[in-house]
């Protein structure tokens, strides 16, 4: 064997290859007193009993082990950061308020139109080196920081380069329908027409991003433009995903769940027709309260989503403006308090839940054998522990393919 992690007190993994909704979401394994046996970078065999020997083992004293955790949705790679907001949000400025006089979205639009591919890249890399000593080993990313040709491909390059050379597991996902760019606000269709007609071909004959996703918003893209705008991905091989009722509620999750998206995202405003809708059409839900802390916002429904059998994810939605946190701990310990979920709902959803609707379920998101050996062994005695210990970071190791990484 390669590797062994033995002497663990407790194991907690959701189990399967799929998103856990309803009552599901809840059932996870608990197994005391296990070990965890990895070959090839996979897992063999996870639970109870007498270890084997092993090229490398890690003794747990005693920890909680659980597997690696997936940020399902983050705007990743960026020029510059936005704390010069802080001081307009104080004021009273809302988001919609900062993104329609230029700033916002647009403001990091200048800032990594500027920045050289190489910085963007360096960048990238430190903060993928942070999530991952925070336990975070899968990351979703988004582009839609450039907004023009060469400023998109440049990011979802950046991605590529970062995917091909870190530890962490990158997903990409192009997002051109983040904002329309100052240069076409007076003329929107062209810049829709660009992105279906110009842009997504570039981006598919590199083969740079496995899903598209949109911001579907008030002063940002209406309801009909975006599924015009998924569609047009869909044809290209993107599988849509949407920024959905984040701030108001004008039928973006019914949109979600039309346009066939994976997930839907942020979903705070989500009417119980869009909540249905989602269940039926088996879209996941990607809740960020992260975003809901640092805009000061309400919370989603979630309790209302898991009931209605909606599979529930939690990701950071790191971001410069909306969420500038990366560690994927804060939203789990919100998603407790905030959103009424059970530490092995929460788990759940930052694991499972979280690599479904990244299309990675298969592959990661649980301790089974056959499953990539993605691991974190947390510096808790259970699982409780974890989402309540908030404002620390409490990872101790993360095995990330087999190896020892933090
Ligand atoms: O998910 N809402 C749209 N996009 C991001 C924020 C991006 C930004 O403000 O830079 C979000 O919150
Ligand atoms: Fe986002």
């Amino acid at each position: 064997m390669d590797l062994v992690l033995k002497n663990i007190g407790l194991l907690a993994t959701p189990v399967g290859k799929t998103a856990k909704k309803g009552g599901e979401q809840k059932q996870i394994l608990l197994a005391e007193n296990a070990f965890v046996s990895v070959e090839n970078g996979k897992i063999v065999y996870a639970g109870q009993g007498q270890p084997p020997d092993a090229a490398q083992v890690i003794d747990c004293q005693g920890r909680l082990v659980t597997p690696g955790l997936v940020d399902a949705h983050t705007h990743l790679i960026f020029g510059g950061w936005r704390q010069k907001e802080m001081a307009r949000k104080l004021a009273g400025e809302s988001y919609l308020d900062i993104l329609k006089s230029g700033g916002g979205i647009l403001e990091t639009v200048r800032q990594t139109r500027a920045a050289s591919e190489d910085a963007l890249y360096e960048k990238g890399a430190a903060l993928l080196k942070e999530m991952l000593a925070h336990g975070t080993t899968t990351v979703e990313c988004k582009s839609g920081y450039g907004l023009n040709l060469p400023d998109e491909l440049k990011q979802l390059r950046v991605a590529k380069r970062l995917a091909e050379s870190q530890a962490v597991d990158l997903v990409p996902t192009f997002m051109g329908a983040h904002a329309i760019p100052a240069e076409y606000k007076e003329n929107r269709a062209a810049f829709i027409e660009l992105l279906c007609g110009e842009i997504m071909p570039a981006v598919k004959a590199e083969n740079l991003a496995e899903f598209c996703d949109i911001f579907c918003e008030t002063a940002v893209f209406t309801p009909a433009e975006s599924l015009g705008i998924l569609a047009a991905a869909a044809k290209h091989g993107m599988v849509p995903k949407a920024h959905a009722d984040e701030i108001d509620p004008i039928g973006g999750a019914e949109m979600a769940a039309a346009a066939g998206c994976i997930s839907a995202e942020h979903l705070i405003m989500a009417s119980d027709t869009g909540i249905r809708a989602l269940a039926e059409k088996n879209v996941a839900a990607c809740l960020l309260p992260a975003t809901s802390f640092c805009l000061d916002k309400n919370y989603a429904r979630a309790r209302d989503m898991i009931s209605a059998g909606v599979a529930v994810a939690v990701c950071t939605d790191f971001n410069p403006g909306s969420s500038p946190n990366l560690n994927l701990q804060l939203p789990m310990y919100l998603s407790c308090l905030k959103y009424r979920l059970t530490p092995a709902e929460a788990l759940t959803a930052v694991t499972l839940n979280a690599a479904a609707a990244i299309n990675r379920s298969g592959m990661v998101g649980s301790i089974e054998p056959g499953k990539q050996a993605d691991l974190v062994v947390w510096d808790a005695p259970d699982l409780e522990y974890i989402f309540y210990r908030y404002g620390s970071n409490l990872v101790r190791s993360v095995v990330k393919k087999g190896k020892l990484v933090v």
